[in-house]
């Protein structure tokens, strides 16, 4: 549906028959702020995607339409710089990146819109970077394979949005796949796919409408605490690289060292990424019951020590902890506001979103959006 709307408009705009790709969306079940300090993260594909139809001009412009905003921008393929345009700047920082390689993609025609809820934790700015370098890569030819395609999604959202975030999101709208939650290791970024059995169950996204800004300093001053906690465990301990190598124990007793927030983000990160493995058993045990206490425990950790959610989302993972219905619940993503993930017995959906709803109003005056995720692959080429 959105992939036609997309190719009549760059059809009308461009006069030519492009190509269409799409890379979807994430969520994650478990693990947040670990992919920066080298530790696990479980997130997933969703069937939420951005879509693009792709050209190459002889023209030596590169032009995009962002059907989402009605937007046209047109730069000089030799003046790649960013621009007061925030969307564009995701889509030209993949095009330098790509230059970096030596990889010039000459004359080129972008239209691109999608359906990823915009600011609410569900990474629609990776789904952006990675499918549009996957586009790039395919339509020139270029042969990039897909791990290397990550990093430089990664990379485009370094340099062009400012945001140092870690490589989960751009590793999960490539590595998706239908059904099943990716546990990567941010370290050697290998991964093991565990198929998710929520029999009885669904995953219900509660999105609190509070627009999270990660570029906002916040995300990048929580990873420079890390890094500062990493420079302090080292002078006892040479061989911890990140906080994926610290144990509670050498925390621990080191733990008049560290300024009380350093501690705290630390100690956060430590269990956080324990509790990636345990999450991983669990699955593997079927046990959707330790599963949410895992991560009810994780929302509290952010909550308390990393100090990235808010009163909206604590709000809303609240309701629904001391909800009959729900068996797991946090929020999700970098923070600030965005969404929470939670675990609804499938029969009890609406009661949930309408007991939330209810509650939600009355308390911040207005109703969370909710998405009842399916899980899916990754992005791809679109054959028509
Ligand atoms: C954002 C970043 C990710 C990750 C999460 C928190 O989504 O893009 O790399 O750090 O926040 O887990």
């Amino acid at each position: 549906m959105i992939s036609a709307v997309i190719t009549k408009y760059f059809k009308e705009l461009f006069r030519t028959e492009p190509r269409i790709f799409r890379a979807p969306g994430r969520i994650n079940l478990i693990g947040e702020h670990t992919d920066y300090n080298s530790g696990f993260v479980m997130p997933a594909a969703i069937d939420k995607y951005t879509y693009f139809a792709v050209q190459k001009n002889d023209e030596k412009k590169l032009r995009f339409y962002s059907y989402d905003y009605k937007e046209l921008l047109e730069v000089q393929s030799d003046n790649l710089h960013k621009t007061n345009k925030l969307w564009a700047n995701y889509l030209l920082g993949v095009i330098a990146q790509f230059r970096k390689e030596g990889l010039d993609t000459q004359g080129l025609d972008c239209v691109f819109g999608g359906n990823v809820p915009q600011g609410a934790g569900l990474s629609s700015s990776a789904s952006l970077e990675v499918g549009f370098a996957v586009a790039i890569n395919t339509l020139f030819n270029f042969g990039l394979d897909s791990l290397k395609l990550v990093k430089m999604a990664q990379m485009a959202e370094h340099e062009f949005a400012g945001v140092l975030c870690g490589i989960m999101d751009q590793y999960a709208a490539m590595f998706g796949v239908k059904d099943s939650v990716i546990k990567l290791d941010c370290r050697s970024l290998e991964h093991e796919y565990f198929p998710l059995n929520l029999s009885g169950y669904k995953i219900v996204i509660a999105d609190s409408k509070v627009k999270h800004s990660l570029a906002s300093s916040e995300y990048n001053t929580r990873r420079a605490e890390c890094e500062e906690g990493i420079k302090i465990i080292q002078k006892k301990h040479m061989k911890v690289f990140s906080l994926r190598d610290v144990t509670p124990e050498m925390l621990e007793s080191m733990r008049y060292e560290f300024t009380p927030t350093v501690y705290r983000r630390c100690s956060y990160v430590v269990k956080e990424n324990n509790r990636v493995l345990q999450a991983a058993q669990c699955l593997k045990d079927g046990d959707l019951h330790a599963l949410g206490a895992l991560m009810h425990e994780t929302h509290e950790g952010l909550r308390v020590k990393y100090e990235v959610s808010c009163i909206e989302l604590d709000f809303m993972e609240n309701v629904a902890h001391l909800s009959d219905y729900v068996i797991g619940a946090r929020m999700m993503g970098g923070g600030f506001g965005g969404c929470t993930l939670n675990i609804v017995s499938e029969n009890f959906v609406e009661n949930f979103t309408a007991d939330l709803s209810a509650q939600y109003k009355s308390k911040f005056g207005k109703v969370p959006d909710f998405y009842i995720m399916q899980i899916s692959d990754g992005a791809t080429e679109v054959k028509n």
